[in-house]
């Protein structure tokens, strides 16, 4: 509902200069610290893609872990993280992306998804899509069938939803 929305829009709180100056830092934490509110950010996060039942749900490093784990959880999938690099322990498929400056890289375990699984990526923020875009090339990678993707946030003026849309349909609950 339209007041839901926007009880968690005015909820998020706008940091300037954070983490450096002239960006305006969206804080979810005080959308995270309202039991009513975290809870009704992971249904319309669900409800948004349509999906009743998958097979993995696959989360980014670090904040993606939040909404990842309880989306998993509601739809009795299992959890997958994918971390940056250096972080997981056993063995894994690592994909480099570019940033503003330079690059970066994500991994995840080799054994984390079957050939075949049904796969809905999670994550706190799609800005550029980058991140998102190499979670989604992982998951391609293991042979995971991306279902779709799905956002707490969208800053659609970055223009990742492009990016991210070639793997499958993307959802965002709040977007600027
Ligand atoms: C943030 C955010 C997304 C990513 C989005 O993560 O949580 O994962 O950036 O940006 P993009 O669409 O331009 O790739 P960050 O790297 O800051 O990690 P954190 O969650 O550990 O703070």
């Amino acid at each position: 509902a339209p007041d839901i929305l926007d009880s968690i829009r005015s909820t998020i709180r706008d940091v300037p200069d954070f983490p450096t100056p002239g960006i305006l830092f969206k804080d979810i934490t005080p959308v995270l610290a309202n039991p009513t509110l975290l809870a009704q950010a992971i249904d319309g996060m669900i409800e948004a893609t349509g999906l009743t039942e998958v097979d993995k749900v696959v989360g980014i490093d670090a904040r993606g872990f939040i909404f990842g784990a309880l989306i998993a959880e509601r739809l009795g999938a299992g959890f997958i993280p994918v971390r940056k690099k250096g972080k997981l322990p056993w063995k894994t498929r690592g994909v480099d992306y570019t940033l503003e400056y330079g690059t970066n890289s994500v991994e995840m375990h080799l054994d984390a998804i079957a050939p075949g699984e049904t796969v809905l990526l999670a994550d706190d923020l799609l800005a550029t899509g980058g991140t998102a875009g190499a979670a989604l090339d992982l998951i391609q990678q293991a042979g995971g069938q991306v279902v779709g993707s799905t956002f707490f946030i969208e800053l659609s003026f970055l223009g990742g939803r492009q990016r991210v849309s070639t793997s499958g349909p993307v959802h965002a609950l709040i977007t600027y």
